[in-house]
């Protein structure tokens, strides 16, 4: 069996491995990595820390186990194509037979994907997050805890939810988006990158 490690060293990566010990897999994870450029030896939730110049990936899959959409596509293009990320659902997550989820991506406990939803790679469901049916998750997608998501909604890739945001049915999120804490959408959200807050959500002025 091979084994696991995380790219990640941070307050979202102990989270990952409290999931993995969840699914039974903690004792399979040999290491913790972050960029060279950062990296200093160290122990983090009883895991050496290593460069990640030193991550095999003949030998071991890797979790993008960063909360940021941008820094994990960022990741996953210095890494070997070769490298393979396993798909990490929570066992007290409830993902209809009828949705897919992709490689590499994370489903956090009490989280409901509900039915013929398509989620991404490398995307993040934090903790207790909602998916209504028919709606599409582009890759690296992140919310963070409580996001209420209704049917048929398109997120576009590397967009990203605060906690206790919610979205209306039938709503599109262009790519890169941050929408607010607590912001509620009730229609598209058309600016890429753009920063959304409020009740109703709005585009929030530059600076
Ligand atoms: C929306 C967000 C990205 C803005 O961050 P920012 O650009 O650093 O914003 P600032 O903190 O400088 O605040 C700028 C203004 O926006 C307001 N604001 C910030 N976040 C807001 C929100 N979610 N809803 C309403 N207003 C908000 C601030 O009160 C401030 O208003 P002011 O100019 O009248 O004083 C951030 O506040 C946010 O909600 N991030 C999501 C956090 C989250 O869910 N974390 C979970 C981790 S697991």
């Amino acid at each position: 069996m091979r084994k696991l490690a995380l790219y990640g060293c941070g307050g979202f990566a102990r989270e990952v491995l409290m999931l993995l010990e969840d699914m039974g897999l903690g004792d399979r994870v040999a290491a913790l990595y972050e960029s060279d450029d950062i990296w200093t030896e160290r122990v983090v939730a009883g895991i050496a820390t290593q460069p990640i110049s030193r991550f095999d990936p003949a030998t071991t899959e890797l979790v993008l186990a960063v909360g940021t959409p941008q820094a994990r596509r960022k990741m996953r293009s210095s890494l070997p194509k070769q490298t393979r990320y396993p798909t990490l659902v929570h066992p007290d997550a409830r993902i209809h037979r009828s949705s897919s989820v992709g490689e590499g991506s994370i489903v956090c406990a009490g989280s409901i994907v509900t039915c013929d939803v398509i989620i991404g790679q490398q995307v993040n469901l934090n903790l207790a997050t909602i998916v209504g049916h028919d709606s599409r998750l582009g890759d690296f997608v992140t919310t963070a805890p409580s996001v209420n998501i209704s049917g048929n909604c398109l997120l576009g890739a590397g967009s990203y939810f605060g906690t206790n945001s919610c979205l209306r049915e039938k709503v599109s999120v262009a790519a890169d988006v941050i929408v607010g804490m607590g912001a509620v959408v009730v229609g598209d959200l058309a600016e890429a990158g753009g920063v959304y807050i409020g009740n109703p959500a709005r585009l929030k002025p530059i600076g």
